[in-house]
């Protein structure tokens, strides 16, 4: 295979810089080869200088619907890294190569039969993957009720605001949004890690919805260290990826 068959070459079309400009939103050309399922991933591409082959690569996750003419990704600076300091200095019009093969196991093929609840659990831009899943009408057939639950340092990492109260409106009871800042005081919501709240069984009450392993289906995705213990508090509480066959309740994707 050449390496021209592996991406494609797109353009930069739009950049948002949130609130705390440590936090972006990257909006490019689409192929029109390219398809993803919701959740999934792939791989972006930065040149050293200019008109080179990309020569660094990393995995970001679609935000945008599977059926938008562009793709948006959603990203964090990380201060000493190689890849995403570069990322956000990108203008309208440079250009960005893109993996032509999406992967990743955190979609709805993990759960084919649905269930009540689907709790969307996130740290930091996790939350990218579940804002394509929201934007999928299947999403909404497969579940009665989504929690979305969004861990972060600090309430200007709270992004994405617009679309998320476009869902409260649409889907009213259906969806419930928990947005969880540690290091500040957000509402009247505990100022609690994701992983503390369930471990005393706060997550649960706060969204008036049972997390219960026969009713419920949870995605985790963001910090490796959060996985892990969530991971390990689910599973005593009965919830498994799914494995040799057996349809699972829990599916996850880690960022680094
Ligand atoms: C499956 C997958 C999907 C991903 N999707 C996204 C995405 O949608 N948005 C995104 O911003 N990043 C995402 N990442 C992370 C991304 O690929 C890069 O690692 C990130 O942009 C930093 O790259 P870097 O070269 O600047 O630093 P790196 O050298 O890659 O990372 C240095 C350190 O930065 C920290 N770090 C890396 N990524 C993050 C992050 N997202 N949030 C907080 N700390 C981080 C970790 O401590 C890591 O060890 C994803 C990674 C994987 C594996
Ligand atoms: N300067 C530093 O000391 C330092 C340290 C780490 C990362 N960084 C950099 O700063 C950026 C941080 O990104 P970020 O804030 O989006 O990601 P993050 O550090 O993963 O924090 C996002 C949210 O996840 C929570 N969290 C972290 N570990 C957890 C765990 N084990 N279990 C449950 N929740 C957990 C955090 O809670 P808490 O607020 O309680 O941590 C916060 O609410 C990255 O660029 C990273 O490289 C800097």
């Amino acid at each position: 295979m050449t390496t021209e068959q592996r991406y494609t070459k797109e353009h930069v079309t739009h950049i948002k810089h949130w609130a705390n400009n440590k936090l972006f939103s990257i909006t490019t050309t689409r192929s029109p080869e390219f398809t993803f399922k919701p959740g999934q991933f792939t791989r972006l591409g930065l040149p050293e200088n200019a008109g080179d082959e990309p020569s660094i690569w990393r995995g970001f996750s679609m935000v945008n619907a599977v059926d938008a003419p562009h793709l948006e990704f959603y990203a964090v600076v990380v201060p000493d890294g190689q890849f995403s300091p570069r990322l956000a200095q990108l203008n309208v019009g440079d250009t960005i190569y893109i993996d032509k093969s999406p992967i990743g196991f955190l979609t709805l093929d993990n759960f084919p039969n649905g269930g009540k609840s689907l709790w969307l659990l996130a740290t930091g831009t996790g939350l990218s993957a579940y804002l394509s899943i929201l934007q999928d009408p299947k999403t909404w057939q497969l579940f009665d009720n989504i929690i979305l639950c969004h861990g972060v340092r600090f309430v200007d990492e709270l992004s994405y605001q617009e679309l998320i109260h476009s869902w409260q409106q649409t889907w009213g009871k259906r969806f419930v949004y928990l947005p969880l800042p540690t290091r500040e005081a957000y509402q009247d919501l505990p100022q609690q890690r994701l992983t503390t709240l369930i471990e005393q069984d706060q997550l649960a009450n706060l969204a008036g919805i049972n997390l219960d392993p026969q009713n419920s289906c949870v995605m985790l995705c963001g910090n490796p260290d959060m996985l892990a213990e969530a991971r390990k508090l689910l599973g005593d509480r009965g919830f498994a990826t799914g494995r040799r066959g057996n349809i699972g309740n829990l599916a996850v994707e880690k960022y680094w």
